[in-house]
């Protein structure tokens, strides 16, 4: 998988999978404009600080984008340990609000990758909430989004990615994005070891992150990841559009396996 000649947005490229993405990006031959809210230690590509948290953060952003980009890769996430209005700021508002903001500048037949999770897994069986939240404009207020919609601190991260999950299936045959033959599809990681898994321990519980762990055999690394997410960014997946990939060892067939009673 070649990517010589293309530009790829990444977010979250200062830690984790971003970076990992960023990293194998350069690698394959391809420009790379990293965004964080924290300077990476190390150069890779062209680096934007900026935080995806508001409406403004995220206009600074878009501002400081040159047209004509090929891909943008939304992997920067919060655990949910920052509580409901945040998580849902950072993992769905500031996300969406960037990728439509970006869309003029994306290149006809173009892609979005979005980084969801295994932990949006009840996407389905809370769909009214989910479809609700994705179906918002612009970029609303996470206070009120939060209340209005029963999120607490303690369920925002795996609500954060239904919404994820659900936006991505609309967002495929949202106008802004097809009309230019945009694919947006996503990515959704088992547990992986990165500086967020520590905060999921105390966010969900070890009993609950060792389980998944155990039924895969082991936890996922940024480097199992990041050629997923840019393969999905590369012509090889120009047919692909609208689909969630899980990239978990096998997390979810067996989830499905359980749920389905297979
Ligand atoms: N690690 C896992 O177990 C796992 C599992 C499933 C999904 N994910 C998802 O993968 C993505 C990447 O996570 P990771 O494991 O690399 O975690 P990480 O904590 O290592 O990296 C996340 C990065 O996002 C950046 N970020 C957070 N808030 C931001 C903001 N407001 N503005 C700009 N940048 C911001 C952080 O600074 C950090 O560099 C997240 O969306 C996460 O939900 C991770």
């Amino acid at each position: 998988m070649m990517l010589f000649g293309k530009t790829l947005v990444i977010t979250g490229v200062a830690s984790g999978i971003g970076r990992r993405t960023a990293e194998l990006a350069l690698q394959l031959g391809a420009e790379v404009i990293g965004i964080d809210r924290t300077r990476p230690d190390q150069p890779l590509g062209q680096f934007l600080a900026g935080d995806l948290s508001t409406a403004e953060g995220v206009a600074g952003i878009v501002a400081a984008i040159p047209d004509g980009i090929d891909a943008l890769c939304n992997v920067a996430g919060v655990s949910g340990q920052t509580g409901a209005a945040h998580t849902l700021a950072v993992n769905v508002f500031g996300l969406k609000a960037l990728s439509e903001g970006l869309a003029p500048k994306l290149r006809q037949a173009g892609a979005v990758v979005n980084v969801a999770s295994i932990a949006g897994y009840g996407w389905r069986q809370n769909i009214a909430r989910a479809r609700a939240i994705a179906r918002m404009g612009g970029f609303p207020d996470p206070v009120r989004a939060a209340l209005d919609h029963g999120i607490t601190d303690a369920n925002a991260y795996p609500v954060s990615k239904e919404i994820l999950l659900v936006w991505t299936i609309l967002a495929a045959h949202q106008p802004l994005f097809r009309a230019k033959g945009i694919r947006v599809n996503s990515v959704s990681p088992g547990p992986v070891t990165t500086p967020i898994l520590t905060q999921f321990r105390l966010v969900l519980g070890d009993s609950k992150v060792d389980g998944d762990i155990s039924r895969v055999g082991r936890p996922g690394t940024a480097a199992d990841i990041a050629p997923v997410i840019l393969f999905l960014c590369s012509d090889a997946a120009r047919w692909i559009n609208g689909t969630n990939i899980a990239n978990d060892g096998g997390l979810e067939a067996s989830l499905n396996a359980e749920v389905l009673d297979l």
